[in-house]
């Protein structure tokens, strides 16, 4: 399949049915995901109305698949799926936008020879314009969002949730709200909601003084002082572990903490708890690993703008050889499992922000949706579990480590914490009541149906004080 160029040539047009029918084969014909699309054909996103087609047909997928499938005679050959995908576009737009109809159809038409098929002009036009005539399949797609999950993820959530499944799965299909986090190291909040309230955003304001969400969402590079490290977006939800990790830790000692962020690429609560902690005047050494060096890379480049200095730390120097206490945060590029971390001393905290399925962000990923699969769910588990076990032997006694996931289901959260207990015995859970969302066993649960969260998983672990051992063996 040959693929437009990053910027068409002169004269040529961008078709934008056709990108979205490109990407969406790519995420579901091959299991990429849109960060994927985003990274390698950003031309395929590259306007408004790209991402809106892209994000639109992702979430309402499953429906309009079916409402399209009643449409077609007989359905189309798996070697079509680039066909089905434009079709899919087309239905999104009768159904979900104010597209002029005739626009959306003929673009879509037009796509069919840009994907070498011809032939499939008449049959694109042919179907889209009965489903222009046909209101029924419209008004059978009326806001049952169920419909938009795949039954095995319907059923988990209904079997997890059974009080809020029908608005868990409504609040997947809405759009996410925007949350901006101030860098503390660069400007005051007080200053920055001055330069919000002149440039005419409106916004209320979070927990905490750097947390503020939009009433309307906007383009980052549009935010004030972007370009100069003023903010970053980070959801509610994900601030948290900054200010978890600062509750728990023992700030009473001169010495400099040294604390790891375990899986900390791109960077979003590494530079939150590197801006906290320098604001609360916690003397301390940050370290941060990840094991995908391209990851790495675009954390650099993000610290680089918020003005937060890294280097790459050498084991061979030892944690404090490189980097004097507040300054640079020290990144390794390492697989969490592996069984030669280079951590000596032990670390006094360690925040484990662990790869998971992505289901609590639905809203903001729709691809996620489509691309989980039970199966999944636990080999994310016995990874997350792996990497648990594997920190916890480099955190020192007394120290603290918060893990958390970006998920809603047990399988990734309560039940690798109750794994990690059942056979570490120098380990204990404490659950932080916070505001919003609701209790687990061990942990504290977050769910997309507060308007301001994602669904995130947070459990606080300590690992026995020595003294603690000996008051009670
Ligand atoms: C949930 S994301 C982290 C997001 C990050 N904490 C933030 O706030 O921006 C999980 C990260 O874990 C990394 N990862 C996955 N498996 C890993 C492993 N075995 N060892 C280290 N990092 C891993 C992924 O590359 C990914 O960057």
């Amino acid at each position: 399949m040959t693929e437009p160029t990053a910027k068409p040539a002169k004269g040529q047009k961008i078709n934008v049915r056709l990108d979205a029918a490109r990407a969406l084969t790519r995420i579901i014909g091959q299991h990429r995901t849109i960060e994927w699309v985003r990274a390698e054909r950003p031309q395929w996103l590259q306007s408004p109305l790209h991402t809106q087609l892209l994000y639109g047909t992702l979430r309402h997928y499953l429906s309009l698949g079916e409402a399209l499938h009643r449409h077609l005679r007989r359905p189309l050959k798996d070697k079509d799926l680039d066909l089905y995908h434009l079709m899919l576009v087309g239905t999104y737009q009768l159904k979900y936008t104010a597209i002029a109809e005739y626009a959306a159809i003929s673009e879509c038409v037009n796509g069919c020879k840009a994907l070498g098929k011809p032939w499939a002009r008449g049959l694109v036009n042919g179907v889209l314009r009965t489903m222009q005539r046909d209101d029924n399949w419209r008004l059978d797609l009326a806001a049952v969002a169920a419909l938009d999950h795949p039954p095995w993820l319907r059923s988990l959530i209904a079997k997890q949730y059974p009080a809020e499944a029908d608005d868990l799965m409504a609040a997947n299909n809405q759009r996410a709200p925007m949350t901006v986090r101030v860098n503390r190291s660069r400007v005051t909040p007080e200053d920055f909601r001055q330069k919000l309230d002149t440039a005419g955003f409106e916004y209320q304001q979070g927990p905490w003084p750097e947390a503020l969400t939009l009433d309307q969402p906007q383009l980052a590079s549009m935010l004030p002082g972007w370009d100069q490290g003023a903010c970053s977006v980070q959801d509610l939800s994900a601030q948290h572990a900054a200010h978890l990790m600062l509750s728990a830790l023992q700030t009473n000692t001169s010495a400099p903490l040294n604390i790891l962020d375990a899986c900390a690429a791109p960077g979003g609560k590494l530079f939150h708890l590197r801006e906290a902690l320098a604001d609360k005047g916690v003397a301390h050494r940050l370290f941060a690993l990840d094991d995908k060096e391209k990851r790495l890379q675009d954390l650099e480049t993000i610290g680089a703008r918020l003005g937060h200095t890294t280097y790459r730390y050498e084991p061979e120097h030892g944690l404090t050889g490189q980097a004097r206490a507040n300054e640079a945060i020290g990144l390794l590029c390492i697989d969490g499992c592996s069984p030669n971390l280079p951590f000596d001393p032990p670390l006094d905290a360690i925040l484990l922000d662990a790869p998971c399925s992505g289901s609590g962000t639905i809203r903001r990923n729709p691809d996620i949706r489509l691309l989980i699969t039970e199966a999944s769910l636990l080999e994310q588990q016995a990874l997350q579990l792996r990497l648990l076990q594997n920190l916890w032997q480099h955190l020192v006694a007394g120290g603290t480590l918060v893990y958390s996931t970006c998920s809603v289901f047990a399988e990734e959260n309560d039940q690798v914490i109750h794994s990690f207990l059942g056979a570490t015995s120098d380990a204990s859970a404490q659950t932080p009541a916070q505001g919003y969302g609701q209790t687990t066993k061990y942990g504290w649960q977050m769910l997309p149906t507060d308007p301001l969260t994602d669904g995130f998983y947070y459990c606080l672990l300590r690992k026995q004080a020595v003294q603690d051992g000996a008051a009670n063996p």
